[in-house]
């Protein structure tokens, strides 16, 4: 153990394999029967494979499948929110006890697993339960329902960890993984960390909010998401540019660090809270940046669903404390950011712009207020939006 907070079910899991394993692979993998996986899946995999998602070391079975979806909680007890399957459709489904190869979108071979089970994709269980909704519309219900509509579970054996299509957008130099984390947490002496997930350009809400964690724990983690996600969001290259241009600017680089989290979006809102904050645990965090309608999508959440969420939960198996934030703006007349905690409400003087809302402008060629981005991730978000 590195005496930093247990991983989620008691030890970190790495199915990555490695010298004559990993060559003994390479060879069974020409004759196995060949899976494609979607870029969820393939985004799954590497979660699974660096241990991002322990205690699971493959893809699910039924029991944790229907205890997931009604008690967001694993067969064994421990708490998990959201399913993590593989599912095909029901020709292409192989045998339990057979070996299959695992390729991701571009062909590249991933991984082999043992079919340990077969058995049907209950959608009708699974998207009322994980999305609070079965509007079609939502780009997580949308993705569950273009999935197959059989499972495959069983351990995986990763031979490929970043199987990134996009290639120099691949963040090598940031791609940690939760041992690797742990290490650079034990190095730097931190011994309590917060953890701040995004999926968006990083503006001046953000940033509050992680420093305030910075006054309270010894390190940040700017861990943003860069696996799959929906069409208008904000590519990733282009959001890291944003992320290491606000550390260089406006962080004490000794308290701070960056790396990146590869594990697709499914914009659950809530549960998907939940799921954040337990991969972050393995990352050996203690604790995780809850805001205002964290992983929302649209109106399907309330504000701060995604915080009493929690409130339901066993705080020991969880372990790793969420920090729960208001939503924070601009306010001209504190000439700051403020919450309806820390400031009165005055008409008009806080400045509030959407996700969309700042897409817009951009697109336009408009560049975000100083109160909403700092002005040199508005250089980086500017230059990108009008490069032709
Ligand atoms: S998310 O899908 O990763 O949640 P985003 O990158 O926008 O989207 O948010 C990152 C984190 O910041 C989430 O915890 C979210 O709740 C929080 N957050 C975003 N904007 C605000 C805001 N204005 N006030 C408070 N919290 C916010």
């Amino acid at each position: 153990m590195d005496g930093l907070i247990t991983p989620h079910g008691g030890k970190l899991v790495n199915r990555v394999a490695t010298g004559s394993q990993l060559d003994a692979l390479k060879k069974e993998a020409s004759g196995l029967s060949k899976i494609t996986l979607s870029a969820k899946q393939s985004c799954d995999l590497e979660m699974l494979g660096v241990g991002a998602f322990s205690p699971l070391d493959g893809f699910m079975g039924k029991a944790d499948f229907e205890s997931v979806c009604k008690s967001m909680k694993l067969a064994s007890g421990d708490i998990w929110p959201i399913p993590i399957l593989l599912s095909v459709n029901k020709a292409d489904a192989p045998k339990v006890g057979d070996r299959v190869a695992l390729h991701a979108p571009n062909g590249v071979l991933q991984a082999v697993m043992t079919v340990k089970e077969v058995f049907a994709h209950d959608k009708k269980l699974e998207i009322p339960n994980v999305f609070r909704t079965e509007d079609e519309a939502h780009p997580g219900v949308k993705q569950v329902m273009e999935e197959g509509d059989t499972c495959l579970a069983g351990p995986v054996d990763v031979i490929e960890v970043c199987v990134d299509p996009k290639g120099p957008e691949a963040f090598l130099d940031h791609r940690k993984t939760p041992a690797e984390t742990r290490a650079m947490f034990k190095e730097r002496g931190w011994k309590t960390v917060a953890a701040f997930q995004t999926r968006n350009p990083i503006h001046r809400a953000h940033e509050y909010l992680c420093k305030c964690c910075q006054e309270i724990c010894d390190g940040l983690l700017i861990h943003p998401l860069v696996g799959e996600t929906k069409p208008g969001d904000i590519p990733a290259d282009v959001r890291m540019d944003c992320y290491k241009v606000l550390i260089d600017n406006y962080f004490v680089a000794e308290r701070t660090a960056l790396t990146v989290m590869p594990a697709a979006m499914r914009y659950a809102g809530p549960r998907e809270a939940v799921l954040h904050a337990l991969i972050r645990k393995n990352y050996g965090c203690t604790h995780f940046i809850v805001g205002r309608d964290h992983a929302g999508v649209g109106t399907y959440y309330g504000t701060y669903d995604a915080q009493l969420i929690f409130d339901d939960l066993d705080k020991a198996n969880l372990a790793i404390e969420p920090l729960k934030f208001e939503h924070a703006a601009y306010s001209k007349k504190a000439q700051g950011m403020v919450s309806a905690k820390t400031f009165p409400k005055i008409e008009g003087d806080q400045i509030f712009l959407s996700g969309t809302k700042v897409r817009d402008m951009l697109a336009a060629g408009e560049r975000p207020p100083m109160e909403f981005s700092r002005p040199e991730v508005a250089d980086v978000l500017i230059k990108w939006a009008t490069k032709g």
